[in-house]
């Protein structure tokens, strides 16, 4: 009784009695040190195997967002401010690692209070060639996803007006939000469309790979050959799920990892016994940084990976017909039977997926340090 007559009193000062944000930014917190120019995230020349049609009929930019520098930067300053959790510790960085590809390195990420994810938080690359997003596809489109995790009571804890009240209080956004948008006017919408700006544009494409679609593969080692052989010879059918040059699909697919699982994925959400056990296939591309692997992080290195599919696939009810013996949905376990050599053959393949760049690319570095 008395909390409410507290809390009807406090109302008359403040209209949003009892969801007050009870968390101030520290007196010396850091402003985000910026380039005087803004860097250019717009004007990337892709190579001409990235024109694949197959890329392009999922690439997702849709016409009322378009990036520009100044939307990427914005993006770039939110992506990075904890500002953005409760507690003001946790950013979309601190689960989203640079040096990591922009995966976590544990299998579950600590949220604004201390909490551990169930997922492992996935990587953030070449997302501009997926609609649907997280492990089960259950978010549309950037746009739509980014706002999420800042409202998930585990990973950030704010809600939309709390977000706005603490993005609209720090002196350094107005002027951010001048150059993006036109006017230093902040809404949940605008925060939602820098941050997709600046995720579509950690676009990765400067591997040993890339170069050897360019020269023949020459500079490859035998192993990295014989690697690459074994991923696309039809026999491990590997190629068959993680496709196009950016090895991913934008469906989600059952790869054996349990007969029952904890986390029925894409099937948890809608019911279907066909769904059990369904994940998105996350894009190969730097997965030698991304470790640990798997929706729950329970393969720590990609040797134990290549020992999932030599021979721990699982009999599931609903088994990929890709990963079974007779190509039925459901089969038998496919056993691969790879060679010790074969088997580091195909995780030096996946080595030569690294973007060595992209990890100490600037323009997608915490704006925040150095300070
Ligand atoms: C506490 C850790 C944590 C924080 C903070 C966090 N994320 Fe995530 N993120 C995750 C996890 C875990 C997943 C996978 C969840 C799932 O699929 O159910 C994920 C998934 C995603 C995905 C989906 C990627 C894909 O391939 O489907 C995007 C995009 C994303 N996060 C962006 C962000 C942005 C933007 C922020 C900040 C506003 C943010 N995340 C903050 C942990 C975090
Ligand atoms: C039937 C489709 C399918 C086939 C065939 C397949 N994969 Fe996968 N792969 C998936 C799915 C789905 C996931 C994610 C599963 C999950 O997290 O529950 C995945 C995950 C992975 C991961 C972990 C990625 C990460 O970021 O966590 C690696 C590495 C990988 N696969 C490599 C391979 C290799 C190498 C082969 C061939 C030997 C192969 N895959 C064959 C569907 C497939």
């Amino acid at each position: 009784m008395l909390r409410i007559v507290v809390c009807i009193a406090l109302a008359t000062a403040f209209f949003a009695c009892g969801r007050q944000d009870e968390w101030l930014p520290p007196q010396d917190r850091q402003v985000p040190h910026l380039p005087a120019i803004p860097y250019d995230y717009t004007n990337v020349v892709l190579p001409e195997h990235f024109l694949e049609p197959a890329l392009g009929f999922f690439e997702y930019v849709p016409a009322s967002n378009t990036t520009t520098d100044e939307g990427a930067t914005l993006g770039r300053v939110l992506f990075y401010d904890k500002l953005l959790s409760a507690s003001g510790t946790v950013s979309c960085a601190s689960c989203h690692r640079q040096p990591s590809g922009f995966a976590d390195p544990k299998p579950g990420s600590k949220g604004h209070a201390g909490g551990i994810t169930p997922r492992n938080a996935s990587h953030l690359v070449n997302l501009r060639y997926n609609f649907q997003l997280f492990w089960d596809l259950r978010a549309n489109g950037l746009e739509n996803q980014v706002l999420v995790p800042v409202q998930d009571v585990l990973e950030m804890g704010l809600t939309l007006d709390q977000l706005i009240e603490r993005v609209s209080n720090a002196a350094y956004y107005p002027a951010l939000f001048e150059s993006a948008f036109g006017d230093p006017a902040v809404s949940a919408d605008r925060i939602a469309r820098a941050l997709s700006q600046f995720i579509r544009s950690i676009i990765s494409f400067q591997t040993r790979y890339d170069q050897g679609v360019a020269n023949g593969f020459s500079d490859f080692t035998a192993s990295e050959t014989l690697g690459m052989q074994l991923f696309y010879n039809g026999i491990t059918r590997c190629n068959q799920c993680h496709m196009t040059h950016n090895f991913y699909s934008p469906d989600a697919f059952n790869n054996g990892l349990d007969t029952v699982y904890a986390d029925a994925g894409l099937g948890a959400l809608t019911g279907e016994p066909a769904d059990m056990g369904k994940f998105k296939v996350p894009s190969l591309r730097n997965v030698a940084l991304s470790a640990p692997y798997m929706h729950d992080g329970r393969f720590a290195t990609l040797e134990e990976v290549i020992a999932h599919y030599n021979g721990g696939v699982q009999p599931h009810p609903f088994l990929d017909e890709r990963l079974t013996a007779e190509m039925e949905t459901g089969g038998t376990p496919y056993a691969l039977g790879l060679t010790a050599d074969e088997q580091t053959a195909l995780v030096d393949f996946l080595k030569t997926l690294t973007d060595e760049g992209l990890v100490s690319d600037v323009r997608f570095s915490d704006p925040f340090t150095g300070q």
